[in-house]
């Protein structure tokens, strides 16, 4: 087991891609926190139309342990509670995952001004929250990690100004913080996935989605897995020298462009 007693929080891990990490996290022998504003996972009119218990009764059936908080990761309250409470109920913290996300469709003339605030609100603010809030508990680990969920939008345009944004941000702030922290041998690094199938994608079209398919080299659309496995890499000792990077999980789409 690669992350075996380690202590991790995984934001909006009730649903898609934080579930999948939380997931693997739980196959490796982490304990795994769920952070999130809803216990019941998410499904989706494509995808994830089945899933139904809650990630922390799949993470007990593999035999790891699992807790859920209730967290809205923009509220700097609920962040502070987030962290204090998993240091009380496991003793620390060792690995943050940065994944909750929201996306609103649209280009500038179609999202409202307090649209793009929500989405920055969560997709950036959020993670220089719980980064700033974790960072000192990171400090007293032996295996500190911070793992952001970016995307592959934040190397091109088309998912709108907020999210585009947003993302790239994040990867810079992977690299700032990586600059910061690297000597209380605390890594930071990025993952930007391709598309991966989950409830986020239920805006698209059939043939948008057909589109994604027939642009990926790896002729299969992405699951939470995919990304789940990028992430264990990422938390486990194999990785303790790779810092301030961010690692394209899309299957190949992007080797095109
Ligand atoms: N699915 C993809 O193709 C894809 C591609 C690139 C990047 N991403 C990114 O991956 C991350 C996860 O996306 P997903 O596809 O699993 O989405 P999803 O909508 O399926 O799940 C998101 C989860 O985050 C939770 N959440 C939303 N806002 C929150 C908040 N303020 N505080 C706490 N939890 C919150 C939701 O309740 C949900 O459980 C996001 O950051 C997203 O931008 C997704």
């Amino acid at each position: 087991m690669l992350l075996k007693d380690r202590i991790s929080i995984v934001t909006g891990g009730s649903s898609g891609i934080g579930r999948g990490i939380a997931l693997e996290f739980a196959r490796e022998g982490a304990n795994v926190v769920i952070a999130d504003r809803r216990e019941s996972p998410l499904q989706g009119k494509y995808h994830e139309k089945d899933t139904s218990t809650p990630t922390v009764q799949e993470i007990e059936k593999l035999g790891a342990q699992g807790t859920f908080i209730q967290s809205d990761v923009s509220d700097e309250s609920q962040v502070t509670e987030l962290v204090q409470q998993t240091v009380d109920h496991f003793g620390g913290v060792d690995i943050f995952v940065n994944n909750a996300g929201i996306h609103i469709p649209g280009g500038s003339q179609d999202i409202s001004i307090a649209e793009w605030d929500k989405v920055v609100g969560v997709n950036l603010r959020g993670v220089f929250l719980t980064t700033k809030l974790t960072i000192p508990h990171l400090k007293k680990s032996k295996y500190g990690r911070i793992i952001q969920i970016a995307s592959v939008h934040a190397y091109r345009g088309g998912a709108g100004p907020a999210y585009a944004s947003a993302k790239a941000a994040v990867i810079n702030m992977a690299k700032d913080t990586a600059l910061e922290v690297g000597k209380f041998g605390i890594t930071v690094n990025a993952i930007s996935p391709g598309y991966i199938e989950t409830a986020i994608q239920d805006y698209l079209t059939l043939e948008q989605i057909e589109s994604s398919l027939e642009k990926t080299p790896m002729q299969r659309l992405g699951l939470p897995k995919d990304i789940g496995r990028a992430a264990v890499f990422f938390a486990s000792d194999d990785a303790e020298w790779i810092t301030g990077t961010s690692l394209l999980v899309d299957g190949g789409a992007s080797a095109k462009t």
